[in-house]
Order: structure tokens, then C-alpha cells, then sequence
């Protein structure tokens, strides 16, 4: 597990020289985020001038993207923007940069590694390198991937794609003016470079070019506004799905349990064969949405009785007829109906 990494911008912090075995001279990195446990990472890199990395591969599975300068990759030579998805094992061809340059790295499976090899690594999956330059060659999708779905104004590029946990790797943006006014959190967890731009959170304030986050799970955040527009790239660790809401109070643990309560609201019997012989909830878990208080607790005011269509339950205390009341309503006018407090 990576822990909570947010805010942070990579521009307040200085590089690093990249000292592990295997990796040519000249490259410094910023760490990002990093789990403790499989020394998988996400790094900003700075290549020098110059540098030259000879050709092999990593024993785990990479993703890359050029955040500015340029990177000569065999005889290819890629711009700002172009992005590469690297499975564990497969061999790059010799890597450059003649001008320096700036890339984020991302190392899924674990700590960063060069084996030096012109061939793949006989296990590696290789048909699942691809690349592509980003900026020039995917056109901007509406940001509806899922559903509920963000705000209009915050649009996506989808990269990459995990069939079997639904992760996602996608370039987004926010269009000048945006703004998104409900909380959100999610079951998975969920990571974001500014490539360019600055955008904004209620809880966390604004994320400038190199803002930074590694957002574990039920985590809120939002609302969102971006003045000018951003350019990030954006990951998740498996399926996306936006549960929104308006309650800034609600924590983690709240929002994982209401989260429980929508599987149990909306696939019953998945909750019942997965769930809910190992978990002890008398009546399933618990949507704050449907429990929380929704007016404080107001001195001689009845929060308890509240209209269910059935009763007339008056929650003031004061005589409500009186005709000189500040509170009374057009349509108090005298009636006969039981009254609890009378
Ligand atoms: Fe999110």
C-alpha cells in the first residue's frame, strides 16, 4: 500500500541522483509516492544532456510519459506528451536524450531496475507494449467514462486499459471555468501528475504544474475548479466508480461503508453469498446518506418527528396560530388535526 501522498508538488523539492545498479549517469528523480512493500513507485526524472542508457529491460511492468524535452528511443524520437505502457521484461532499445528532458516514471510491480538485454526477457508479455504521442495523436473524449460521471469541461484520453481489474491510465483536462460541485470519493485508489496547469480542491487547495497526488481509497475530494484549465495524467488502481455526495464531515470509514451498503442496496444477493456471512450487520451496513442528521439539533425543536406523510408532527415549539408569530405560515391557518406536543 502506498499512503496518502497529497497535496505535494515536485517543483518544492530537488532531484536525486539515481544510484541503483544498472542505471547510466546523468538521471536525477523526485519520489513521488512509493509502496514500502513491493518498492513499486511513481518518480519524476530528470535525464541530462546526454544521456544515453543502453538497451534492456525492467523486472517490472512500467509506464511513461514525457512531460517536456525530448527522447530518443532507438531511432524514434519522441516529443512532450508521448506516452509508453513497458510489461516486465520487455527490452527497450537503446535510450537517449540529446537536449535533457523530463519524464514521469511510473513503476507498477516493483522498485525501479535496468537489465541490460537487446532481447525481451522470455516471460515478458510482450504484446502488451504499446505507446503513443498523447498531445498529437489521441483526440479529447468526453469525461463520461463511467457513470455518474464527472462534470462537462473535464475531458480524458484513455491510455491504458486493465481488462481484469478495470485499472486505467488516461490523460485529462479541466477547460477553463470548470468547476465540479459535489464530493466525490472512490473504492480504488487514485493518482494524479499536472503535466500543466493548475486546477483546485476544497480539501487540499490548488495542484500546480508538478502537483502531485497518490490518493488511497474513500479519501473525499472535490469540490473541483480550474480557472485556467490543466493537463494531468491520471491513474487507478482497478475499477473507477464515482460515489458523489454533499457531506464534507463524512470519513473514510463512513464512506467505505456506505460504499458496502450500495453493493448490498444494489446487488443483493452478491452482498448476501460474498458479504454477509462474515460481516455482522444486523441490517446491512451503513449509507450515511440515508442516517445523517440532516438539521442540527436545535434547542425546543423536535428533530425526531418528521414528516412521513402520515402524521402532522409539529417540530417548533411555539404557537404557530398566533397571529403576530414571526414563523407563521400563510397556509397555518386554525386546523383540527392531532397535534403530539398539545
Ligand atoms: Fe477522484
Amino acid at each position: 500500500m502506498r499512503p496518502h501522498i497529497e497535496p505535494f508538488c515536485d517543483r518544492d523539492v530537488t532531484f536525486k541522483n539515481m544510484r541503483l545498479p544498472g542505471f547510466a549517469s546523468g538521471m536525477g528523480y523526485k519520489m513521488l509516492s512509493f509502496d514500502p512493500e513491493t518498492g513499486g513507485c511513481s518518480m519524476s526524472v530528470r535525464l541530462n544532456a546526454g544521456y544515453h542508457q543502453p538497451p534492456g529491460f525492467s523486472w517490472g511492468e512500467r509506464e511513461l510519459i514525457i512531460i517536456s524535452g525530448e527522447l530518443q528511443i532507438g531511432d524514434r524520437t519522441c516529443r512532450k506528451g508521448h506516452y509508453f505502457f513497458v510489461p516486465a521484461g520487455y527490452a527497450l532499445p537503446e535510450v537517449r536524450s540529446e537536449n535533457g528532458c523530463l519524464v514521469l516514471e511510473m513503476h507498477n510491480t516493483g522498485e525501479p531496475s535496468h537489465e541490460e538485454s537487446t532481447e525481451h526477457h522470455p516471460q515478458a508479455e510482450v504484446g502488451l507494449y504499446h505507446d503513443v504521442d498523447t498531445y498529437m495523436d489521441i483526440p479529447w473524449a468526453m469525461g463520461n467514462v463511467v457513470s455518474p460521471a464527472v462534470a462537462s469541461g473535464c475531458l480524458i484520453k484513455l491510455l491504458n486499459y486493465n481488462p481484469i481489474s478495470h485499472a486505467m491510465t488516461f490523460l485529462y483536462c479541466m477547460t477553463p471555468g470548470f468547476y465540479q460541485d459535489n464530493i466525490s470519493y472512490h473504492d480504488c485508489a487514485e493518482e494524479s501528475y499536472h503535466l500543466w496547469g493548475t486546477s483546485w480542491m476544497m480539501q487540499f487547495g490548488d495542484i500546480p504544474t508538478g502537483g502531485y497526488f497518490w490518493r488511497p481509497a474513500y479519501i473525499n475530494h472535490g469540490a473541483f475548479a480550474s480557472e485556467y484549465g490543466c493537463v494531468a495524467l491520471g491513474r487507478t488502481d482497478s475499477k473507477l466508480f464515482n460515489h458523489f455526495h454533499y457531506n464534507p464531515w463524512s470519513n473514510p470509514v463512513e464512506n467505505a461503508d456506505r460504499s458496502f451498503a450500495r453493493v448490498y442496496q444494489r446487488d443483493p444477493l452478491l452482498y448476501k453469498w460474498a458479504f454477509s456471512e462474515v460481516h455482522n450487520h444486523p441490517h446491512g451496513p451503513e449509507d450515511f446518506e440515508q442516517t445523517m442528521q440532516r438539521r442540527g439539533d436545535e434547542e425546543g425543536h423536535d428533530n425526531e418527528h418528521k414528516s412521513d406523510g402520515h402524521r402532522h408532527d409539529h417540530w417548533h415549539g411555539h404557537h404557530h396560530n398566533d397571529p403576530d408569530s414571526p414563523f407563521r405560515h400563510p397556509l397555518d391557518e386554525p386546523h383540527d388535526h392531532h397535534h403530539h406536543d398539545d
